[in-house]
């Protein structure tokens, strides 16, 4: 194809992953968003099919990369996603180092160098930054996955001094980056690409689970930038506005986690956040008592409210308790009860998970109210029902300076009339911390799994 074409093609699939952001900025466009996605994907790969080469091979790695691409994502729970998505960005970061790599290898194949010159000062910038970015998302991710699969666990891994050598690490990491610019040789280049694995693995460490949704969108980002690193390195416009469109949606996604979690970005990323807590709060040893109750009581409790707002989390998604929730609101609605659900926004696993599984079981959107807009709402309403979630209703975060997520925004649960919560025990949720929301007088414990809880409180209510 000529390159003008290729150009307008590129200009095209670019506009299309912009408005695909666009569009999921809300869930009543997401879907419309993701359809403009895959469009602007399909132009931009079939466009770069139409220049390259190596026709035979690229369409070989497609086959098996879609196949196991297809496979996964079929059999993968979404309880799993963010382990998923960590996974992937890590292929990206090794994407990144090797394509890098082979380019240092052989600049003319990759069109960056003619015969016999070397390559120019600029692409060796290029390719430094390009690998050690993809070098700390590849081993960063790996460990991310590592935590967020429990293979690793989540607790915060640091010790003393780390911090200081981070940082020698990475002033020798450039220093080394820095005599690639100046002298392109090989030991240069592996040795900060050595250095850049070993800090991925330091940086993410440390960081403790509770923090992990804003480590993803992070990597994410760091998987962006690295891909538009990869976009320079081969020429390629396509790649760098794809790239720098995830690296720059990474990090707002990331700043508006913080946010919600009220946590400074950089406490985030120097880590430590969440172990030593859960063995303070676990280990006070006194007995407090809570009231619990049946599914039966819980239904006639909403039945005869006016107005009840459900607070989603986690164990709702464990529980792929969604559809009969929805079919729960609905027989309350026709009773003439209010039913709205409380979004916290980083309630679950990853962000907007929560709204995911509300649309999937097609719950209303309007139903569907987030943080900021209905916390105003708690106090005049007669029942909050907390299903499979914790950390996101815990009431320390406003009232216990003590506690390690002190000052995180939270759903107000605590000042509705009258709390129901369902989950399977007492136990803590990922941040490991106990809820004082649990022990409140007006609080009834309903134990069992989310999904049956809902669906004996169907029974009753029908
Ligand atoms: P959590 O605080 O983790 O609480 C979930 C609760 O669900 C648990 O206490 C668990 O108690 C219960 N549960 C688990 N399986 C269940 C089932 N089958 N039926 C009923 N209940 C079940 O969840 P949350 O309130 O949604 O808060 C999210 C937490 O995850 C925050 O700490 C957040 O920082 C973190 N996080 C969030 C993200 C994003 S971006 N959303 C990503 C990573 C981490 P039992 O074991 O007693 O049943």
């Amino acid at each position: 194809m000529p390159a003008n074409y290729v150009a307008l093609a590129y200009l095209g699939a670019a506009i299309l992953f912009i408005l695909a952001l666009k569009g999921l900025s809300s869930p009543v466009s997401a879907r419309r968003g993701n359809m403009l996605g895959m469009a602007g994907m399909a132009i931009a790969v079939l466009t770069t099919l139409t220049v390259t080469h190596n026709i035979a091979a690229i369409l070989l790695a497609i086959l098996v990369g879609g196949n196991i691409g297809w496979f996964i994502a079929r059999r993968i729970q979404m309880t799993a996603m963010p382990e998923l998505v960590a996974a992937m960005h890590s292929l990206v970061g090794l994407a990144a180092v090797l394509i890098a790599m082979s380019a240092f290898n052989n600049p003319v194949a990759y069109g960056i160098a003619r015969a016999g010159e070397a390559l120019h000062a600029s692409n060796r910038i290029e390719l430094f930054i390009g690998t050690f970015i993809g070098a700390i998302t590849f081993t960063g991710s790996i460990i991310a996955f590592g935590k967020l699969s429990g293979k690793l666990g989540s607790k915060p891994l640091s010790f003393k001094g780390q911090h200081w050598l981070n940082l020698a690490l990475g002033v020798v990491m450039i220093g080394f980056g820095v005599a690639f610019c100046l002298v392109p040789s090989w030991t240069p280049f592996l040795i900060m690409t050595a250095i850049a694995l070993a800090l991925g693995i330091l940086l993410i460490m440390p960081i403790g689970g509770a923090d992990m949704p804003v480590v993803v969108s992070m990597l994410n980002s760091y998987s962006g930038w690295a891909a538009a690193g990869i976009g320079f390195t081969l020429n390629n416009n396509m790649l760098i506005i794809a790239g720098s469109l995830v690296g720059s949606s990474g990090a707002i996604l990331s700043y508006i986690m913080c946010k919600a979690m009220n946590r400074a970005f950089f406490n985030v990323i120097l880590g430590g956040f969440g172990g030593e807590a859960a063995a303070a709060d676990l280990g006070d040893g006194v007995q407090k008592t809570y009231r619990s109750g049946s599914a039966e009581d819980a239904a006639f409790l909403m039945g005869n409210a006016d107005s009840v707002i459900i607070v989603p989390g986690y164990g709702l998604a464990v529980a792929r308790a969604q559809h009969a929730i929805n079919e729960m609101s609905k027989l309350l609605t026709e009773k003439g009860v209010k039913v709205r659900y409380a979004i916290h926004p980083v309630a679950g696993r990853m962000p907007g998970h929560m709204n995911v599984l509300l649309a999937e079981a097609e719950v209303p959107y309007e139903q569907v109210v987030e943080m900021d807009e209905i916390n105003n709402e708690f106090a005049d309403t007669d029942v909050v029902l907390v299903i499979g979630a914790n950390d996101v209703v815990n009431p320390a975060a406003k009232n216990d300076k003590s506690s390690p997520i002190y000052g995180m925004p939270i759903l107000e649960a605590h000042k509705a009339r009258t709390v129901l919560v369902v989950k399977r025990s007492m136990a803590t949720g990922y941040a490991g911390l106990d809820n004082e929301l649990f022990y409140m007088d007006k609080t009834m414990m309903v134990f069992g799994d989310a999904k049956k809880v809902v669906e004996d409180i169907i029974k009753s209510i029908a």
